[in-house]
């Protein structure tokens, strides 16, 4: 298969060049799994909006952004300007801060379940934190997560740790599993919809996983580091469902990183200080001011009218990469939540998962997408919009995705 197409080779001798020293000293030449691509990855220099340019001045429509870190595009004036005056005060230092406590305040306003907040740094943290309270809230050591459930890096969400895993979307097997070995189990962590595919199993799964997790008084975990970004409160408002723990990152620090613990008073009060048997959890950089700053901004800035302007671009974005692929003769799934896309070529039909096909397929499309200026998420998963997209723009991203399946379905006949 022509990864390593000869209009990308000329293209980027920047990146290949500080790939070439990159792995000398780091293990494949990065240090995010998600971004590994062949033949190298790709170095960027800035971001503008919706915009990235690589070392080599090529510029990329971002479909990424930062593993959906960033709502309102690359380099956002007014998150930016919050960071700056907050630079000159310095970033982060041990005790509160007006933008911490506001901060607070504005995410238990808008998320359902979020009754006290405890910040951290990122959603892997979030996620772990999220385990060590269930542990102690519930006194047993059992976690559950789905088949494509992704909570970030710890390593008690990886099979060989013991997690008990259920496909996502299937009620019965979590009941089944739940009515088994509920007294061992400490927590369920779901995504209302998956990073993976950006399907979103129906509500009823969710409620049915509320009544079984409340009648067992295991803890139920709302995964939203994503899915934050399609509601105003985030899925959980839309669904009408409160989880007892949700967890939060990416875009919530305004572009900084950041990680939130939000959940009911009952459970967040193991790690208030002032009660005797508290958790210990400290962090130099937890809720660092400046990524409260930004935050502020940012989620100020994301209103229900910018939301629902964003979900609606995304539909026609969906829309365009269905057509698209119809056009260019290549079978491809399309799954659109809020302003999520999942795209997984050589899949006949949403609601499937993805297979190895679809990985290899994907992995040309991605290679094809550079080269047609469009940067896609290096390994499959979910892609999204920001803010800072408008209507031409996404009628443009439709052609450059043309293009780009144009491309992936010669390769795959060369290769066939
Ligand atoms: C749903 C979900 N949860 C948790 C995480 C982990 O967050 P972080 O990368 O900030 O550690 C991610 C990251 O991609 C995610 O998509």
């Amino acid at each position: 298969m022509p990864i390593s197409d000869p209009t990308f080779l000329s293209a980027t001798p920047g990146s290949a060049a500080l790939y070439e020293r990159a792995v000398r000293v780091m293990p494949g030449g990065d240090t995010r799994t998600c971004v590994y691509q062949p033949p190298h990855i790709l170095a960027m220099e800035r971001g503008s909006g919706s915009f990235i340019w690589d070392v080599d001045g090529n510029r990329y429509v971002d479909l990424y952004y930062n593993g959906l870190s960033l709502l309102h595009g690359h380099a956002y004036g007014p998150a930016t300007e919050a960071i700056a005056r907050q630079l000159s005060h310095g970033t982060a230092w041990a005790g509160s801060s007006r933008a911490q406590v506001e901060f607070a305040e504005l995410l238990c306003d808008r998320v359902p379940s979020a009754e006290l907040v405890r910040f951290c740094v990122s959603g892997s943290e979030a996620a772990m934190l999220a385990a060590k309270v269930s542990r102690r809230a519930t006194g047993r050591r059992l976690l559950v997560r789905t088949d494509t459930g992704y909570h970030g890096s710890y390593d008690g969400f990886d099979e060989a740790s013991g997690v008990l895993v259920v496909p996502d979307g299937d009620a019965d097997a979590l009941e089944r599993l739940l009515d088994e070995r509920g007294d061992e189990i400490a927590a369920v962590f779901l995504e209302p919809a998956s990073v993976a595919t950006a399907l979103a199993p129906p509500v009823e799964f969710f409620v049915r996983a509320r009544e079984a997790t409340r009648a067992r008084e295991v803890v139920l975990v709302f995964d939203e580091c994503i899915t934050f970004r399609n509601a105003w409160g985030g899925m959980q408002e839309t669904m009408g469902i409160t989880p007892d723990l949700t967890l939060l990152a990416k875009f919530v620090g305004g572009g900084l990183p950041l990680g939130v613990l939000a959940g009911s008073r009952e459970i967040m009060e193991h790690f208030d200080p002032r009660s005797p048997n508290h958790i210990y959890h400290s962090g130099s950089f937890n809720g660092y001011v400046a990524a409260c700053a930004a935050g502020l901004v940012v989620l100020g800035d994301y209103t229900r009218e910018a939301i629902a302007e964003m979900n609606r671009r995304a539909e026609r974005l969906a829309g365009l990469f269905q057509t698209a692929a119809a056009d260019a003769g290549l079978t491809m799934a399309v799954d659109v939540s809020g302003s999520m896309i999942g795209l997984q070529p050589g899949v006949a039909k949403a609601n499937q998962r993805i297979s190895s096909d679809s990985l290899e397929a994907y992995q040309l499309l991605q290679h094809a997408a550079l080269v047609e200026g469009l940067y896609l998420q290096p390994a499959e998963g979910a892609l999204g919009l920001a803010t800072s997209m408008d209507d031409d723009l996404v009628e443009e991203v439709g052609e450059h995705m043309h293009r780009a399946l144009v491309r992936t379905r010669t390769w795959l006949e060369q290769g066939a």
